[in-house]
């Protein structure tokens, strides 16, 4: 009666103050009662297909429910659903949720773990709970697949309320979804690069993973990318980097903020720069005499000599707005996400010519992005960098910089 007579009087409350909402509870409890068919009367999904609910993030529930309320998000039974609410409504419901314990309380945990059901198909491939769990740990760089650990948490309890919990969702689902990011019927940048990148065998992998994780709790992730392997170019490099050293660090590590580090970056993309300063079209007066030394051997070797070192990257503080930037972009300013080409971990992409901008020196990401502003580096193809720098300020660069400098 009491939480009836609390429930009105906040609804009341809500009708006058017509301020953001926010969730109650109680009030959720009884408008859940519709979701309750296929999410559990304690949001455990009443089957593989349906997403627990219980212990998710409220923030995260309201905005899923928004997008498939507009739209963005498809789903032909999740839509007039959807529709129904308003926005005080969502935040009623997804307090209600998230306020469920986690796994279900105790009383309707039966149907909670039968997702274990045998299926005599003949199978192809055996997932590995192992190999999905080293995936979500580490991701793999080389495949521009970000570790999942950062956004969704350890073993899938999510810290960072937009991102939700994946722990104790059910692995169908999970599996179910990263195939929607993967063709794209589910849109969600991050998402949509790292399912893309994927295989089918490492999604099964991950659902097998979430299946059962206390099964590989004590397995010690292995990394899924071998250290870049010692090649005879890479040899011959490191004798002929001798008279780079004294501006880039024998390692690549430069000392100097102005001089770039070339630790780690894609080889391609170095010996397109030592091409480019050779031939001028990259202009500076201190690298291309130096590039004019170098044969187109001695320029391969090179570039994979620094292309196989680590680079170093210190604890720095980064920056929120730069963060934002970079994996948001801004669309009233068309200002494209720099994630789209230099990738998640900042990693760029070899093939693609996009280079690493990860832990490189401050002081030259901010010179190199007022030098394509200006113009005067203009090597990139199809004018890709200056076609974004041009709608930089000088304060979005020294942001953006500090960011791209802390990322590792
Ligand atoms: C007829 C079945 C059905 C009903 C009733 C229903 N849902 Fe759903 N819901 C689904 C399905 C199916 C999905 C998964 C959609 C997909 O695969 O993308 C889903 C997904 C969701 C999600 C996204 C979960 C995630 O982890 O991304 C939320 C939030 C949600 N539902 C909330 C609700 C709420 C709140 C109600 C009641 C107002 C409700 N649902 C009623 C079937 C239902
Ligand atoms: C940069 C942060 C980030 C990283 C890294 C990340 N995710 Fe996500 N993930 C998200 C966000 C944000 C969403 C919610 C998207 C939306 O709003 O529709 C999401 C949604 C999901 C969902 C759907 C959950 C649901 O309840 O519907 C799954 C499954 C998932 N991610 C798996 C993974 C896996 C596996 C990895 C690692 C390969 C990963 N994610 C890496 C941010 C991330
Ligand atoms: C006297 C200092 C100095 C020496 C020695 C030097 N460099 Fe540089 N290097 C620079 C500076 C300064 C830049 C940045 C130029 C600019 O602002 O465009 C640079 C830029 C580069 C770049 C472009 C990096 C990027 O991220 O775009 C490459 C590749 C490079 N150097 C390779 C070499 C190689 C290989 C050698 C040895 C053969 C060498 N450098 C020797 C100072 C030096
Ligand atoms: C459409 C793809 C694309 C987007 C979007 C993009 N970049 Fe780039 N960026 C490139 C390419 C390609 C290069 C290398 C050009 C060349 O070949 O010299 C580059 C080079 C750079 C460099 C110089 C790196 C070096 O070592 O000299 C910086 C710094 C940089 N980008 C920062 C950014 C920032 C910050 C954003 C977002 C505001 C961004 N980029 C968005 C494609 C892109």
């Amino acid at each position: 009666m009491k939480h009836i007579l609390t429930s009105l009087i906040l609804t009341l409350l809500s009708i006058n103050i017509a301020v953001a909402a926010s969730g109650d509870a109680d009030a959720g409890k009884t408008k859940a009662a519709t979701c309750a068919a296929c999410h559990g009367s304690n949001g455990i999904g009443a089957s593989d297909t349906f997403p627990n609910l219980a212990g998710q993030h409220s923030d995260y529930i309201v905005k899923q429910l928004k997008a498939f309320k507009s739209g963005d998000r498809k789903d032909p039974l999740m839509a007039p659903m959807a529709a129904a609410l308003s926005e005080q409504d969502m935040a009623d419901v997804a307090a209600y949720f998230a306020g469920l314990p986690h796994d279900g309380g105790s009383q309707d945990s039966g149907s909670a773990s039968a997702g274990t059901s045998t299926s005599s198909a003949p199978v192809a491939y055996v997932p590995n709970p192992a190999a999905g769990k080293s995936l979500y740990e580490l991701g793999d760089a080389s495949r521009n697949i970000a570790s999942c650990i950062g956004c969704h948490g350890s073993e899938g309890n999510s810290e960072v309320l937009i991102y939700p919990n994946l722990a104790n969702q059910h692995p169908e689902y999970i599996a179910k979804q990263l195939m929607n990011f993967k063709n794209k019927s589910r849109v969600n940048y991050a998402m949509n690069q790292f399912a893309g990148n994927m295989t089918e065998d490492d999604i099964a992998d991950m659902a097998a993973y979430f299946a059962d994780p206390a099964a590989v709790a004590n397995v010690v992730s292995r990394k899924i990318m071998p250290a870049a392997p010692i090649t005879d170019e890479v040899i011959a490099g490191k004798a002929k980097s001798a008279t780079c050293a004294a501006c880039h660090g024998a390692d690549g590590n430069s000392p100097v903020a102005i001089y770039p580090k070339l630790a780690g970056q894609s080889a391609d993309y170095i010996i397109k720069q030592l091409q480019e300063f050779k031939a001028g079209t990259r202009k500076d007066p201190v690298m291309g005499p130096m590039a004019a030394a170098l044969s187109e051997q001695d320029m391969l070797e090179i570039a994979s000599y620094y292309g196989a070192q680590k680079i170093a990257v210190a604890e720095l503080a980064g920056s929120d707005i730069g963060k934002k930037l970079y994996f948001g972009g801004n669309v009233k300013r068309k200002i494209t996400a720099c994630v789209a080409c230099h990738g998640v971990n900042g990693k760029g992409m070899n093939k693609a010519g996009f280079p690493t901008i990860a832990g490189q020196n401050e002081a030259y990401l901010k010179a190199q992005l007022m030098n394509f502003k200006k113009g005067q580096r203009n090597n990139d193809y199809n004018t890709m960098m200056q076609s974004v720098a041009a709608k930089l300020s000088v304060s979005d660069m020294d942001e953006l910089a500090k960011f791209m400098a802390s990322m590792k």
